[in-house]
């Protein structure tokens, strides 16, 4: 995804939206640029890489001008070079775009018989060139003319627009991703999201979908899909206006690690009352009772938490679970139980398949619940139910802190479930409270162990390939360590349940090959085991990642990571931790760019 700023400021713009980028340079860090009005003509300044290649050029050459908009691009269409980063421009126009323009060949095709001569490989470089052409050919206001291609695009976006001549008007627009409007004192703003905004206003207001906007410095209206004008709800934001900072870590990763005993803690509170360890009332819409079957389905990382949260909801609930990535569930023809529920798992509550798999069960009658961690986010705003975690701010590319308060909200879930269904008893259920009310605690005796794990990590980055192995609740563990692994470091990696091993992937072993066995000394332990022992039988390197008994029983292993004592099926909560360090320190030893790792961004909005 792409990071959108605007600002009709009181005086130069430029600083302002470059600081206002840097808070969004998570979203998209593979080129940037700004746009302004200065003299009633449109200026740019953008560069291929990272931020502060765009601060050297604005250092080199700066801009003047009270109207602009800015952006940080993740690439889809057209390499991450300077004549692809936005802001894209005519002589009439600048504009900015988050998302994908679906219908952009043809567009061209069409732009390019009547002449218009593209700069850019992008498909977003057509929604400049469509309004120019409707400004020259038809003498179209700009309002009218941004209409007009609203009218001709297909696809998810946001846009915001500045126009030559005119240093008192942003034009927005959003379907499919999220745009805010900051009110300030005779300054108005725009952006991706109210964290951008948080430095200058807490008044926002969110578009909805299909809305469009005009800014001027004395407010703004919003016209619906129909052109109608809107009222929408302003709000005021909490997101901080302090820079999220490091905190003294190395990387926001590192960080994001260090604070999961704090905001487990915090998202536990949320869901159950610390005084009797039971659960407090959420949810009050989503009735298990009701329910035959129950959806789950995500993408990456917020998938494996559905993964493991299927385990718990078959156990404590006996409800069957459908489980599927998101962008495999939105187009099966899923016989959906009539009056089911559909729970979608989403950090940002943006990406763009988990959204279209939520409105795919929606249209089959599913009642929808969200677990996410942004509140505003479009996954949210479509939900019945939302249960949000409350992990703060992830900038770290790399999911974390949100994993385990995704974990922890789903377990708290499952047991409402199996209260709701009269499957667990009250006892029951405190028991499974008072387990996971040590989860914080046990995350941080799990963090002591960073420095073995440092140790071992760096012997494991000169590995080529890495297998993970589990079985039960520690399966979807291996697939969330190769995933964690590969996505920071780029060292090949493969989950595999720990059966499947003698299936096929055995042929990978030999003493090159290091197998990381996810085993804690739960029910599945004995057998997990054996598959290590298969694996050192045919030269293989296994990392035991067990409690104290569990590495004890284990024999001689290649390395060993302690784990403490868990309840059995909460052992992903705290397992999650040293699989998280291993990931993170073979990436620091192999020097990648842990929070940024290359062709990634935080959240994907586009399919
Ligand atoms: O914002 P979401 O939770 O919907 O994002 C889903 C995945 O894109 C995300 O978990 C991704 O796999 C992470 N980079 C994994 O660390």
């Amino acid at each position: 995804m792409c990071g959108i700023v605007g600002i009709l400021g009181g005086g130069d713009v430029a600083i302002p939206i470059f600081e206002a980028l840097k808070r969004l340079e998570y979203r998209g860090y593979d080129s940037a640029g700004i746009a302004t009005i200065d003299n009633g003509e449109i200026v740019r300044r953008r560069a291929a890489g990272k931020l502060n290649a765009l601060h050297e050029k604005l250092g080199a050459a700066p801009l003047a001008g009270r109207a602009g908009i800015g952006h940080t691009r993740w690439a889809t269409h057209g390499a991450p070079i300077e004549e692809n980063a936005h802001p894209h421009a005519t002589d009439h126009v600048s504009i900015v775009h988050n998302g994908i323009i679906e219908n952009f060949r043809e567009l061209r095709d069409e732009l390019a018989a009547k002449g218009r001569n593209f700069q850019s490989a992008t498909d977003s470089e057509v929604i400049a060139q469509l309004i120019t052409v409707f400004v020259e050919e038809e003498g179209a206001a700009p309002i009218e003319a941004f209409r007009k291609m609203l009218g001709r695009v297909r696809g998810a976006f946001a846009i915001a627009a500045v126009f030559a001549g005119n240093d008192d008007l942003i034009l927005a627009a959003r379907k499919g991703s999220p745009l805010a409007i900051g009110r300030g004192d005779g300054e108005m703003f725009v952006g991706s999201d109210a964290f951008a905004l948080a430095p200058f206003t807490n008044r926002v207001t969110y578009l909805d979908e299909g809305d469009h906007a005009a800014i001027t410095r004395a407010g703004f209206e919003v016209f619906d899909g129909s052109g109608a004008t809107v009222k929408r709800r302003e709000t005021v934001s909490s997101a901080s206006d302090a820079m999220v900072d490091k905190d003294g870590h190395r990387h926001f990763m590192a960080k994001e690690i260090h604070e999961q005993p704090e905001v487990v803690g915090h998202t536990l509170a949320r869901f159950v009352d610390p005084t009797d360890a039971s659960l407090l009332a959420f949810g009050a819409n989503f009735d298990f009772k009701k329910l035959d079957r129950l959806t789950i389905s995500a993408c990456g990382t917020a998938y494996y938490a559905g993964l493991i949260a299927k385990y718990w909801f078959e156990k404590w609930a006996r409800l069957p679970v459908e489980i599927d990535i998101a962008s495999e569930l939105r187009y099966r023809d899923i016989p959906y139980a009539e009056k089911g529920g559909a729970i979608f798992v989403s950090q940002s509550g943006e990406t763009a398949d988990t959204l279209a798999a939520l409105r795919e069960a929606k249209a089959h009658g599913q009642r929808i619940g969200a677990v996410v961690n942004v509140a505003e986010s479009s996954i949210a705003r479509e939900a019945d139910d939302i249960f949000q975690i409350n992990a703060g701010p992830e900038i770290g590319v790399a999911s974390t802190k949100a994993f385990t308060c995704q974990l922890v909200t789903l377990a708290c879930l499952a047991i409402k479930a199996g209260a709701d269904r009269g499957l667990l008893s009250k006892d029951e259920q405190s028991g499974l409270v008072a387990a996971l009310m040590e989860i914080p605690r046990l995350i941080a005796e799990a963090l002591q162990q960073e420095a073995a794990i440092e140790k071992i990590s760096a012997e494991l980055s000169k590995a080529r390939d890495i297998l993970y192995i589990g079985r039960g609740v520690s399966f979807p563990m291996a697939l969330e360590g190769a995933l964690k692994l590969k996505e920071i470091s780029y060292i090949h990696a493969e989950g595999y349940a720990a059966g499947e091993l003698k299936h096929g992937p055995i042929a990978l072993i030999d003493e090159h090959v290091p197998v990381v066995v996810v085993a804690p000394s739960d029910r599945h332990y004995e057998k997990t085991i054996s598959n290590m022992h298969e694996i050192i039988a045919r030269g293989g390197r296994p990392l035991l990642i067990s409690d104290k008994r569990g590495i004890k029983a284990a024999g001689d292993v290649w390395a060993a990571i302690e784990a403490p004592d868990t309840h059995p099926l909460l052992s992903p909560l705290v397992y999650a931790v040293p699989v998280q360090l291993l990931a993170y320190f073979a990436a620091t030893a192999k020097g990648t760019d842990v929070d940024q790792p290359r062709n990634l961004a935080k959240s994907v909005t586009v399919e």
